[in-house]
């Protein structure tokens, strides 16, 4: 059990008038935590309850701003998901006293960093235990647009599978091709690994640093220009940061080839999505499969349902049993160690 006579007083936060909405935890002398959504895997808030008093968001849906806003008031620490802005105004609705935000994803671009650090608020993430989940669905999604599996899955239950036909659903084959990754952290090498078992003929990434990794795979670093003139596939595995912000524009996608499939698993701001529909609806490349959009979710009336060189995806990447458990667990083990002032297992620095 963790009592609140570690880190910042809350007590007398409260005395001074800096804080005034303690009343659950100041009963009960434990430490409160906010969590954003009610059905967060049960494990994760299991090993809360067991040491904290946690309040949860009443619906299996994104908390509303306002009501986070005021829900936030006065607690040690939050467990959110990459659907919670985590701004200035979000740490200031809290108070002084929080200590720790905990999110369920590996992705902090939602998380205002340089705000937390300077207000001494640590920040736990889930690297490495959604690794190869994603990887399987970048796999998944990647054969799903070149083989045309939504498509031909509607042709066959709507009556246009006619006959076996020599051209019929034809697309792209991933044996002996060129695949290009562009990032190649954890993700990116879990990618290059399936994908050099489908006998590719070549794997290029573009990275910002050298990776020892890619000698594993063979995989050769290249400028981001040669990558989009090279690759068959292009996978993007990068984190979004201003750097990678819509890195994919108009002319990243007129240097691919007309051939080209474009796999993002990532974050849906690292392309520029009015670029991509445009690419696509000219044939300038051939397909694009996205499990991440700008916004999410994808207003049903978006353009790139409409195209049928497109697969989209509901941002599912992490979604195996397991691993959505395991980021539960993960989540709530960051909160408990910051709460009790020792290591966190995945502490963002
Ligand atoms: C992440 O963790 O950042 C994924 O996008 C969702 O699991």
């Amino acid at each position: 059990m963790i009592y609140k006579t570690l880190a910042v007083s809350a007590a007398s936060l409260v005395r001074k008038g800096l804080v005034n909405n303690f009343s659950r935890n100041m009963s009960s002398g434990r430490f409160l935590v906010y969590v954003t959504r009610s059905d967060m895997p049960e494990c994760g808030i299991e090993l809360l309850k067991k040491q904290c008093e946690v309040k949860t968001w009443k619906d299996a849906a994104p908390v509303p701003r306002e009501e986070f806003l005021k829900g936030v008031a006065g607690v040690d620490a939050i467990y959110c998901s990459l659907n919670e802005k985590i701004d200035q105004e979000v740490l200031d609705a809290a108070g002084p006293q929080l200590k720790v935000i905990g999110t369920i994803s590996v992705g902090h671009d939602h998380i205002d960093l340089t705000e937390c650090r300077k207000r001494g608020i640590r920040i736990g993430y889930t690297p490495d235990v959604l690794t190869d989940a994603t990887a399987e669905l970048t796999m998944a999604l990647l054969l799903a647009t070149s083989r045309r599996l939504p498509e031909a899955q509607h042709d066959a239950k709507t009556g246009g599978w006619v006959s076996w036909a020599p051209q019929y659903m034809t697309g792209p084959g991933l044996n002996g091709a060129t695949v290009g990754m562009v990032g190649f952290g954890r993700i990116g090498q879990a990618v290059a690994r399936r994908v050099k078992s489908f006998n590719t003929a070549k794997i290029l990434y573009f990275s910002r640093s050298e990776r020892v990794e890619a000698k594993e795979v063979g995989a050769i670093k290249v400028n981001f220009e040669e990558l989009l003139r090279e690759s068959d596939f292009v996978i993007v595995c990068a984190p979004l940061v201003p750097e990678t912000k819509e890195m994919f524009n108009k002319s990243a996608f007129e240097k691919m080839k007309c051939s080209a499939v474009f796999v993002n698993t990532s974050r849906g701001a690292l392309v520029d999505q009015d670029a991509l529909i445009y690419a696509l609806e000219n044939n300038i490349i051939w397909g694009a499969g996205l499990d991440v959009t700008t916004p999410e979710p994808l207003p049903l009336d978006s353009p790139l349902f409409k195209l049928k060189n497109c697969v989209v995806l509901p941002h599912i990447g992490s979604a195996t049993f397991g691993t959505r458990n395991t980021m539960s667990e993960l989540t709530a083990s960051n909160i408990l160690a910051a709460l009790n002032g020792t290591k966190m297992p995945a502490e963002l620095k």
